[in-house]
């Protein structure tokens, strides 16, 4: 007799009143406890980049206070550091400041895809790619799990909206939520193995995801091995009983004791089998007991060391998008003076609104900052406010100060009120008090710096005709002011590159005509067309292409080697090397894309399969080596991922449009045979391997017209006719003993199984 565990040893002996309770809330941010069996209550708190944890009033959404904690960069702006490990060094910051102040689950990453620029809560997300998306959400978690707290990767699944999104119902096709919308989860799942994924709040093809069976078990446990729970968005349940049923093990936040009595009256009416209510319980009790044991005694947080690498992400996150004539950096002591102009040099905008919204323990504004960096004389002027009211005289006092400096850095943005969790954006554009204020400086003084403040993309058109130079920092968390002067002068060097394209306008982006949707309903029609996906397959100009950025230096790309070593299986390695050709340090990402040009369906000209972010000095060069493994070539089809044999398209360089070196590679992988049946054409039984031979005894039975349908010169106009239809046609001709069913039957008979 197998020996019982503990944890099911307690799940035997519980009631069915404390199961039903334990996968409900006891409140708003911690789980029940059965004192009766020593089990403890958990908590579970926001968020992805900081850790809101409140003692007093709670909400969802960050408008009561919480304790204070580092308030590092967004993810837009970690997404654009491209570097794994910078992001497992905030994950093991974040897990270190769980423990401090109590929380055992921490709610973050979000990996949920940028399907719309407008999306209002894309400051929280990564990237336009799944690729990149998961290696980011994975590095984050493996950071937080690291430290024994547990990590909760949302919002699963197809949550790329703000609008309507209690109930929202998402309509999307598999292959689209195979390579676009899931594959940053199974990546997290698979390589970091999070203590717990969260269900979103939408449907998913008519089903709400809290209850969604084929996404929280099928897919979650049954594809991707998942081993966690599954923790519900707050409030997203529609129906407990069903929930469970599905495969969501615990409801957040508490309802009291409605949902516990509505799985108590489902278990006794025989509706919810107690074997499914007992193996939730167990999955909970699983993954706390571990969480549990990571409660030591010994835990600290150095929040200076934490501030400072809140700097260091901030920086290394910076995308610089233009540098005309090298006006960046700076001299921090040589030149005139500086005009420092726009009220986000002083109020900095850091993070987002929301659920993610945390009390830094510090906030560094970049005006003082700078002022700290440098002996040159600084003029100030806000320039503008944040509700664009009467801006005129903000705006002529500007241009005062602009007219009398030898350069001006302009801090522009989006205000709070632009862009939060909860809704979604309506235009890409800057305020227009910005607008103005920026086109009147640039008048009084062509040397113009813009740092920019934003969490999600802004078009930049009008901008980039003004300004020399543009720094886009995102939302740079508590330290972003220190970061701005690091990099204005230098002493940083901007890391960043795009993990969302820039597009020239609204209208030109993927999800245009199907955003957000109407009448309860948004259909993904773009499919895997998302971000540059989109943009190059339509061959669309972009304002700044995704993995686009600038640094201090330069860089070449050369010597690239594909090694497949054997053709007939799909997976190999790409090496590149890359040199660093300027005369400072600096970083570039190294990026390589898999394209599919013969496929038998619809693919992305290219797709982002591997990066490598490297570090270089003056002079240095490094050949790095990427692997490409068989999800590097394939494609979700009928019978789950394909791939067809044919020539591939490597391509690697420092972006998604600028790709210096290309290499062909022959894969000679088996073909996918179609699966015949009764309404397989008649080009799918002449390309089959035995339907082809099985079809030809059939056409000659049929006479002149069989053959003559059977020809290679005719399959354009026969070809993609059901074989059941060819054949009645070709009845004309055949003798009268011929009987189609019959034909159709023994033809399959004799097709063999692929
Ligand atoms: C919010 C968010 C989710 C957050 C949760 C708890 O509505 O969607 O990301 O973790 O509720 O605040």
């Amino acid at each position: 007799m197998p020996e019982v565990s503990p944890i099911h040893r307690h799940v035997r002996s519980m009631t069915l009143e404390e199961k039903a309770g334990l996968v409900s809330g006891a409140a708003f941010w911690e789980t029940r406890a059965v004192e009766r069996l020593g089990i403890p209550a958990i908590t579970l708190t926001d968020g992805p980049h900081g850790v809101r944890l409140q003692r007093q009033s709670v909400d969802h959404l960050g408008i009561f206070a919480s304790e204070p904690a580092t308030s590092f960069p967004t993810a837009s702006a970690t997404g654009s550091s491209w570097d794994p490990e910078l992001l497992a060094e905030m994950g093991r910051a974040l897990g270190a400041e769980s423990r401090v102040l109590g929380v055992d689950v921490l709610l973050g990453p979000g990996v949920n895809i940028k399907r719309s620029p407008l999306c209002g809560r894309n400051f929280e997300y990564f990237s336009e790619d799944p690729f990149h998306s998961g290696a980011m959400g994975a590095a984050l978690v493996r950071g937080i799990e690291s430290q024994g707290v547990g990590a909760s990767v949302k919002h699963f699944a197809a949550n790329n909206q703000e609008t309507d999104r209690m109930r929202v119902n998402v309509e999307v096709d598999e292959r689209t939520l195979r390579e676009i919308y899931f594959p940053a989860f199974e990546r997290v799942v698979r390589d970091a193995r999070p203590s717990t994924v969260m269900c979103a709040y939408n449907r998913v093809n008519g089903v709400f995801a809290s209850q969604h069976r084929w996404l929280l078990t099928d897919v979650l446990r049954g594809d991707w091995g998942f081993d966690g729970y599954v923790v519900s968005d707050w409030g997203a349940v529609v129906d407990p009983p069903a929930a469970v049923e599905a495969g969501l093990d615990l409801e957040m936040p508490s309802t009291g004791d409605r949902s516990p009595r509505a799985i108590v009256a489902a278990v006794q009416a025989g509706e919810l089998d107690e074997a499914v209510l007992d193996q939730a319980v167990s999955r909970l009790l699983t993954v706390h007991e571990r969480l549990i044991q990571s409660r030591t005694a010994d835990v600290s947080a150095d929040f200076d060391e934490h501030h400072e690498l809140a700097r260091r992400i901030a920086a290394d996150s910076a995308v610089l998008l233009a540098n005309e004539s090298g006006i960046l950096p700076l001299s921090p002591s040589a030149g005139g003076d500086i005009a420092v102009i726009g009220e986000f040099a002083l109020t900095p905008r850091y993070q987002g609104a929301g659920s993610s919204h945390i009390n830094p323990t510090r906030l560094t504004d970049a005006l003082t900052s700078i002022r700290e960096a440098t002996s040159r004389a600084i003029r100030f002027a806000p320039g503008f406010t944040f509700d664009g009211e009467d801006d005129a005289a903000l705006h002529d006092q500007a241009v005062e100060v602009a007219a009398r400096s030898e350069v001006v850095v302009l801090f522009l943005g989006l205000p709070a009120s632009a862009e939060s969790e909860g809704f979604d954006r309506t235009h890409l554009l800057l305020p227009e008090t910005q607008r103005t204020l920026l086109r009147r400086v640039a008048e009084a003084n062509h040397r113009v710096v813009v740092v920019l403040s934003n969490g999600g993309v802004v078009a930049l058109g009008e901008i980039a005709a003004q300004a020399p130079a543009i720094l886009e920092m995102w939302l740079g968390g508590q330290a972003t002011g220190e970061a701005a002067a690091d990099l204005l002068f230098g002493v940083a060097e901007p890391g960043g590159r795009l993990a969302e394209t820039i597009p020239v306008a609204l209208p030109h982006t993927p999800a245009y005509i199907n955003w957000p949707g109407e009448n309860g309903v948004v259909r993904y029609g773009e499919g895997l067309y998302v971000g540059y996906r989109w943009y190059d397959k339509t061959e669309r100009e972009v304002g700044f292409p995704f993995g686009f950025g600038l640094g201090y230096t330069t860089f070449a790309y050369t010597d690239m080697k594909v090694s497949v070593p054997d053709p007939a299986h799909a997976s190999g390695s790409v090496e590149v090397t890359v040199a660093n050709t300027g005369d400072r340090s600096g970083a570039d990402v190294v990026q390589v894309y898999v394209g599919d040009p013969e496929s038998s369906v619809n693919r992305p000209v290219r797709e982002l399969k591997g990066f490598a972010k490297v570090r270089l000095n003056p002079g240095e060069r490094r050949t790095v080596r990427i692997d490409l493994d068989e999800r590097a070539f394939a494609f979700w089809g009928p019978s789950g991922w394909t791939v067809e044999p044919g020539v591939f398209v490597i391509e690697a360089g420092p972006n998604s449009r600028d790709l210096p070196l290309r290499e062909e590679v022959v894969l000679e992988v088996p073909a996918v045979a179609t699966i015949l049946d009764r309404n397989s054409t008649l080009e799918e039984w002449i390309r089959h391997p035995s339907g082809a031979k099985a079809l030809q005894g059939a056409m000659a039975a049929m006479g002149q017209m069989g053959g003559a349908m059977a020809s290679e010169e005719m399959l354009p106009l026969f070809g993609s006719m059901p074989l059941r239809t060819v054949l009645n046609f070709a009845l004309q001709s055949a003798p009268e003993t011929f009987d189609v069913d019959t034909a159709l039957g023994d033809l399959l008979a004799q097709v063999e199984p692929v």
